[in-house]
């Protein structure tokens, strides 16, 4: 069974469920009145992206981009790949990110570089976890769930080695699961 892997619950889906609802009500208070473009960073941000926009109660426009850059690792290579570019024109656009994750910042800042130049009315991030004892860069996020301890963590998206995406809660791995 694959809640055998887990070492313990973190977030369980009601809590995670309580602060996506708080999440939406900002950035629907926020938004009002301006053209939102939601950009969610596959696969990890999937789950929270689909969770999310359903408490946003503006119209708005859905992208993603895929990039990786820990593969089967549980650390951050450090070198981000881009697996699927936008399809959407952004340009005059108000954009928000949307994270499972920020750790290093590394994938978020190579993504905000890479869109600061293209043009925006407004750019903003959204992340449901932050690891701020892990940055490597500087990263302003306007929008964050939870603040976590550094700890590896899986599940509402998240993986290792691609797996344990869909747990419904935000849990550690046993160790001897990843050593
Ligand atoms: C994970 C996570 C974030 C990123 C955060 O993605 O979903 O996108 O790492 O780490 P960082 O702040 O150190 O860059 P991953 O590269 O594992 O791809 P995935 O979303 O497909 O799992
Ligand atoms: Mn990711
Ligand atoms: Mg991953």
């Amino acid at each position: 069974m694959l809640k055998d892997d887990i070492k313990e619950i973190l977030f369980t889906k009601e809590k995670i469920a309580k602060k996506v609802e708080e999440l939406g009500k900002k950035i629907t208070e926020d938004y009002e009145g301006k053209e939102l473009i939601i950009i969610g960073v596959l696969k990890g941000a999937n789950i929270f992206l689909g969770d999310l926009i359903r408490k946003i109660n503006i119209p708005l426009y859905i992208d993603f981009m895929a990039v990786s850059s820990y593969g089967l690792s549980t650390e951050s290579s450090g070198v981000v790949r881009i697996l699927k570019d936008l399809d959407l024109e952004i340009e005059n656009k108000h954009v928000l990110i949307i994270e499972d994750i920020v750790d290093t910042g590394l994938t978020l800042k190579y993504i905000t570089e890479n869109l600061k130049s293209r043009k925006l009315e407004s750019l903003q991030i959204c992340t449901l976890l932050d690891k701020p004892s892990k940055r490597k860069c500087d990263l302003d996020i306007a929008y964050i769930g939870f603040e976590i301890p550094d700890e590896f963590i899986v599940g509402y998206g998240i993986d290792y080695a691609e797996q344990y995406r869909n747990l419904p809660y935000i849990a550690t791995l046993k160790k001897e699961i990843y050593l």
